[in-house]
């Protein structure tokens, strides 16, 4: 089945790519490349023998998006990825961040509805949740005022399309709220591309590993958790990817039982900032140089995934082990260095 992957060349639609070719279906990437680059596809094309077909568009440019659009009618869904995601830059860029991540959205469902392209998956955020009341989060947990307007457009995002399948019943969506994505492909052809200095754990981790930083920073060790540090659900890439696999297949066989759904795409297990290091020495046996500072700016305390409907409706949970994860990270970030 054909499948439009928008921001495809990223770090989770790359490995999303990779599993659809993997269950047999043909892939069109579209993406303007803000984020990522073309090279991308020759790691795709090294795990799975095919190199995806690929458009350079920016789906802000409303023409060219319909167009796109017309001209892959025979997709049967679309999977739609293609978004700014950096939380502190949308702070200080608030316009930018609103203009594409929703312009983008509204003509990706406008290209749908004009071609009679009739699925989508939309890449949401536990972001939504803010720090919860009751943990861990189910997908009936209130959503929070959003803290960023990267946030913020997620929340907005989500009831666009809820609005829009409100009216177009023939249309179906999913969104799937990933919680922490981490790692790489276990073939480290594909994984993350920070760009500068990193915010996130992961990426600051193994470059801390790898010396490229001097030390690692842990925002904080005076929460209300068991080690003091904040609390996150980590989710394996490659499982993440897996998810929007078995979402497809839900809709492409009309297994969803409304037309737009939300589910929580984690582990369901809470990790500390320390568990995360120690468990990264265990699986690489590389000493990470850390300090304990204050709290980041924004940070919340805690924050987890209940699974249990991506389990029992999508037949979906996490599999893989968070060294094995961790493994994969560092390993990729050798390829990185090694470029
Ligand atoms: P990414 O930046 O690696 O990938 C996004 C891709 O979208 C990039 O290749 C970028 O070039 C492309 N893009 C952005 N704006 C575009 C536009 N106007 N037109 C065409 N292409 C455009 O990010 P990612 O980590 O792979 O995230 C994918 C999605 O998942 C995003 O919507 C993000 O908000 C969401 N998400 C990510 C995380 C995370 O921690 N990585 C967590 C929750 C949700
Ligand atoms: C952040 C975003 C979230 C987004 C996610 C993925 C905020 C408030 N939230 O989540 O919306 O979906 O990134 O892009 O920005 N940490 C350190 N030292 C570091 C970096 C992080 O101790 O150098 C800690 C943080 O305090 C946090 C944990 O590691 O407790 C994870 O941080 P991070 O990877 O940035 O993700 P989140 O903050 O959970």
């Amino acid at each position: 089945m054909k499948i439009i992957v928008t921001g495809g060349t990223g770090y989770i639609g790359s490995h999303t790519v990779v599993e659809l070719q993997q269950d047999g279906h043909e892939v069109v990437i579209v993406d303007n490349l803000a984020n990522s680059t073309i090279n991308v596809l020759d790691g795709i094309q090294g795990i799975t023998g095919t190199r995806p077909a690929f458009e350079k568009i920016d789906l802000t440019d409303r023409p060219a998006t319909l167009d796109f659009f017309a001209r892959h009618k025979d997709a049967r869904a679309v999977i739609h990825f293609a978004a700014l995601k950096a939380v502190g830059e949308s702070v200080s860029k608030p316009l930018e961040y609103y203009y594409n991540n929703l312009n983008s959205l509204m003509n990706v469902l406008a290209g749908m509805r004009g071609n009679g392209i009739p699925n989508l998956v939309f890449s949401s955020s536990c972001t939504v949740y803010g720090q919860a009341d009751v943990l861990p989060v189910t997908e009936r947990t209130p959503r929070h005022e959003a803290e960023s307007p990267y946030g913020n457009t997620k929340v907005m995002s989500e009831d666009i399309i809820r609005d829009l399948m409100r009216v177009e019943k023939s249309m179906n969506g999913i969104a799937l709220r990933y919680f922490n994505p981490i790692g790489a492909h276990p073939s480290a052809l594909i994984g993350e591309l920070p760009v500068g200095v990193p915010n996130n754990l992961i990426p600051y981790l193994t470059q801390t590993a790898a010396g490229i930083r001097e030390q690692l920073s842990v925002f904080g060790d005076d929460y209300d958790t068991p080690d003091g540090s904040p609390l996150r659900d980590y989710i394996d890439v490659v499982d993440l990817a897996k998810a929007h696999v078995v979402a497809i297949r839900r809709l492409l066989e009309g297994k969803n039982k409304a037309n737009y759904e939300y589910f929580n795409i984690g582990t369901g297990r809470a990790l500390s900032v320390l568990e995360i290091i120690a468990a990264f020495e265990r699986a690489t046996g590389v000493k990470v140089n850390y300090k304990i500072v204050g709290r980041r700016a924004g940070d919340i305390e805690k924050v987890w995934a209940d699974t249990t409907l991506a389990n029992n409706e999508l037949g979906w949970r996490a599999e893989v082990p968070i060294e094995q994860t961790l493994a994969n990270a560092w390993k990729w970030q050798q390829r990185l260095a090694s470029k």
